[in-house]
């Protein structure tokens, strides 16, 4: 959906920091996505006027990114790596149980990544880019669980979920 009238004041200050508008595209969609909790063509249609570009370059550059959805997905984006460190301590395991576990749950979005340098501490994941490592399946569950009561609290990607 397009920004709303608090988040509409947020960007334009966004873009007026920049010395060149289209400069504010990556910000801009970081705002948008802690919106909408997804990246939406609407969304993209408004920041390229807002920035004086094309909506296929909005589209170009934020599908380059892979932590921007470009289709609703939950409240929380649990993203696993199975990168080589995490692929021999557990990694696959915790996304299995997690995809098993989660399949039926629209509150929660699973999905398998690259290295997310953190491979002192593999198997490791991220709950709405906030760190998690150390995992075992039931450890990671755990923490999923958490975020749903609220004793963990989920943010997005540039910080928190925005009214
Ligand atoms: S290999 Fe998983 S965090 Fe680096």
């Amino acid at each position: 959906m397009a920004f709303t009238s608090k988040n509409l004041e947020r960007a334009r200050t966004i873009v007026a920091s920049y010395p060149r508008p289209k400069s504010a595209v990556l910000p801009l969609a970081h705002l948008a996505q802690d919106q909408d909790g997804w990246l939406s063509p609407e969304a993209m249609r408004e920041i390229a006027v807002m920035t004086g570009i094309e909506p296929a370059e909005v589209l170009g550059t934020c599908s380059f990114y892979t932590m921007f959805k470009r289709d609703p997905v939950g409240r929380l984006v649990v993203s696993v790596c199975t990168n080589v460190t995490c692929l021999v301590t557990g990694g696959p395991e915790v996304l299995e149980h997690l995809v098993d576990r989660y399949s039926d749950d629209d509150e929660v979005f699973v999905e398998e990544v690259e290295c997310l340098a953190s491979c002192d501490g593999a198997p490791a994941m991220q709950v709405n880019y906030e760190f998690h490592d150390g995992l075992t399946t039931a450890s990671a569950e755990g923490i999923i669980e958490a975020y749903k009561r609220g004793e963990l609290v989920a943010r997005g990607t540039s910080g928190g979920r925005l009214e």
